[in-house]
């Protein structure tokens, strides 16, 4: 939720950074600041809290100049204090950076750069970005000090450097939008046109891999070799509801497009990777207590019943704690053995849902402690709880949850951590690492939009479709089937791939597409053989999978890769592709898709 601001004109810049920070605000952050270059110099105003704290703080400098960055922070490496909000200026204040990712090689860098005599004074991954640019500068300019740190960061960004000697704005984009606007002897930049339709409406989108420099009278933009790159000028020409959905068609794709940022924010703050502990920051359950929970029943309706599927295997796995998974609305009525060593946790979106908080109810007076993961600040269920892990993914109004799902996974994991360590586990290092990259492996999986695109076009006039998944993927294969069915209206089944020959077999024939989720060691052999007998009956397979698509060659008519990542974050990666077939079906077919007929985005009645 990091917002990007960058300026350099013949303007007054603090008021346009502010006023531009003022567009992103609805984002949500903990900390602001700006940073304006004058006469050789660095100046910059930082403030903890609200931009009115950094509005107050401005009033008492004099802050002038035609050139500078804003930005306002959601935490992630460190927390939301003045020293860790941006700009982040190196130690030898040669440069200011603003940064919106994750950098999941920083310590090794830092590290590396102690040891060298740069010295840190934040707790973020940004600070190393900036040293590690200042210490290059002496080999060359701005840019390729910024193209030389590029090629040694691994994670995601997206960020922007100016330095005390030159009028100049140098960024470089990974992942998280970033966006040039082009004026009359005046350049801009911004993570989102919102903060930029004020000032212009000629815009350029950096791709990824793209660094850019801008100075008052232009722009040049290369990649990270340095070779000169043509990007289009765009023109936006948008509505207020077009800059609501940030240029795309529907609610459901610009949100589908957001959740590697949802999932970064979500983990924000959360995680402190240099000492490997996971902490939560509305949570009132004495660690004691965590450590004496025997069982866990997790209760949840529709997609996020999919995501506690999924929660299972990672509660089991990370805490060694027995896990069992209830629809809201049958828990309410079954009686559940429930008792003081229960941990019940409540997942949904809305925090709302009529069944999911009958059911948390039930466990509570029965004497369960209560947890919430949630999307919605303040919501019935977040109100009683004894803890609420809220999940960061920014409002969804799409019907057809997608990003909430993703973030809701990713906090179940992260409270897989949480119970870990508070039965006196250890964190190891690749259990946190191996989250700070979910993000980057969700935006390649998003890569594959234009190839899903068409095997949609391909399968639109379908009437049934199957979905098969083993172990820790077989919801993802209901959640595939759930999601078409809403949007497009296909009728579609979500199985566990072993169970395919006791019944949907008797299915197969050339009409019926089946996705087949074939990932990870253990089972994607299996899940092969699966695809094998559907092949043998004249269906079509559409494997998704995470190793080379040469090896389902003959076996599948339709592949999509996915990156690898261990196998408890697969899930996370492996549901893109579900939600993007079932939004280009469903598009296809004329349908509604943010408004399927018939479902509300959160049931508040029985
Ligand atoms: C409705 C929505 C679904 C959602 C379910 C549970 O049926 O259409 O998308 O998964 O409610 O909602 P919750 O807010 O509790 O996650």
């Amino acid at each position: 939720m990091c917002g990007i601001v960058g300026y350099v004109g013949h303007r007054e810049v603090v008021p346009l950074l502010v006023d531009g920070l003022q567009k992103l605000e609805y984002r949500g952050y903990d900390s602001a600041g700006v940073v304006v270059v004058r006469d050789g110099e660095l100046e910059t105003v930082r403030a903890e809290g609200k931009l009115e704290r950094l509005k107050e703080s401005l009033t008492g400098h004099s802050l002038a100049g035609s050139h500078g960055l804003g930005h306002t922070r959601w935490a992630t490496h460190g927390p939301p204090l003045e020293r860790n909000a941006h700009p982040i200026v190196d130690s030898k204040n040669r440069i200011a950076l603003i940064h919106n990712g994750i950098i999941e090689n920083f310590l090794a860098i830092k590290h590396r750069l102690q040891e060298a005599g740069w010295s840190f004074t934040s707790d973020t991954d940004t600070e190393v970005i900036a040293n590690l640019i200042s210490s290059l500068l002496d080999e060359g300019d701005l840019r390729s000090a910024v193209r030389q740190t590029c090629r040694q960061l691994e994670g995601m960004y997206a960020f922007a450097a100016v330095s005390q000697s030159t009028r100049e704005i140098v960024v470089a984009r990974r992942g998280p939008p970033l966006l040039l606007g082009l004026g009359e002897g005046e350049h801009f930049l911004a993570s989102d046109p919102a903060a930029l339709l004020a000032y212009t409406r000629q815009v350029i989108f950096l791709e990824n891999g793209d660094v850019a420099r801008l100075t008052a009278d232009g722009y040049e933009i290369t990649n990270l070799d340095g070779s000169a790159l043509e990007r289009t000028v765009q023109r936006l020409n948008w509505d207020p509801v077009q800059i609501e959905k940030g240029g795309y068609k529907h609610f459901m794709l610009k949100e589908i497009h957001e959740q590697p940022q949802a999932l970064q924010d979500t983990l924000a703050a959360r995680v402190d990777f240099e000492l490997a502990r996971v902490g939560f920051e509305h949570f009132s359950i004495p660690v004691e207590e965590l450590a004496a929970v025997r069982r866990i029943h997790l209760l949840a309706c529709g997609t996020s019943w999919h995501a506690a599927l999924v929660g299972k295997f990672m509660l089991e796995e990370l805490a060694r704690i027995p896990v069992e998974v209830d629809y809201g609305s049958e828990y309410r009525y079954r009686d559940p053995i429930v008792d003081e060593s229960v941990l019940a946790i409540g997942v949904s979106q809305s925090g709302e849902t009529a069944d999911t908080l009958a059911a948390m109810e039930i466990a509570r007076e029965r004497g369960a402690r209560l947890v919430a993961i949630c999307n919605v600040v303040g919501s019935q269920a977040t109100r009683f709880s004894d803890g609420t892990i809220y999940t960061h993914a920014g409002p969804e109004i799409g019907v057809a949850s997608t990003k909430a799902f993703t973030t809701q996974l990713e906090a179940l994991y992260l409270l897989g951590l949480f119970l870990r360590q508070a039965r006196g586990g250890d964190l190891e290092h690749d259990l946190l690492e191996a989250l700070a990259h979910v993000p980057q492996a969700v935006a390649e999986a998003l890569e594959q939009e234009k190839h899903i695109a068409q095997i949609g076009r391909r399968y639109h006039r379908v009437s049934d479709f199957l979905y098969l998944g083993r172990g820790i993927n077989y919801p993802i294969a209901l959640e595939g089937a759930l999601k078409l069915k809403e949007i497009s209206y296909i009728h579609a089944e979500g199985y566990p791939a072993g169970e395919m020959k006791h019944g949907p077999i008797a299915l197969i024939d050339d009409d019926l597409p089946v996705v087949a989720i074939a990932t990870g060691d253990r089972v994607a052999e299996k899940v092969r053989s699966n695809m094998q007998q559907v092949k043998a009956r004249d269906g079509k397979v559409i494997a998704v999978t995470d190793r080379d698509p040469a090896d389902l060659e003959g076996v599948a008519d339709e592949v999509i890769p996915v990156p690898r990542v261990p196998h408890l974050l697969q899930p996370i990666v492996n549901v893109i592709p579900m939600q993007l077939l079932a939004y280009y079906v469903g598009v296809r077919r004329g349908c509604d898709v943010d408004q399927p007929r018939n479902l509300a985005k959160s049931v508040t009645v029985e």
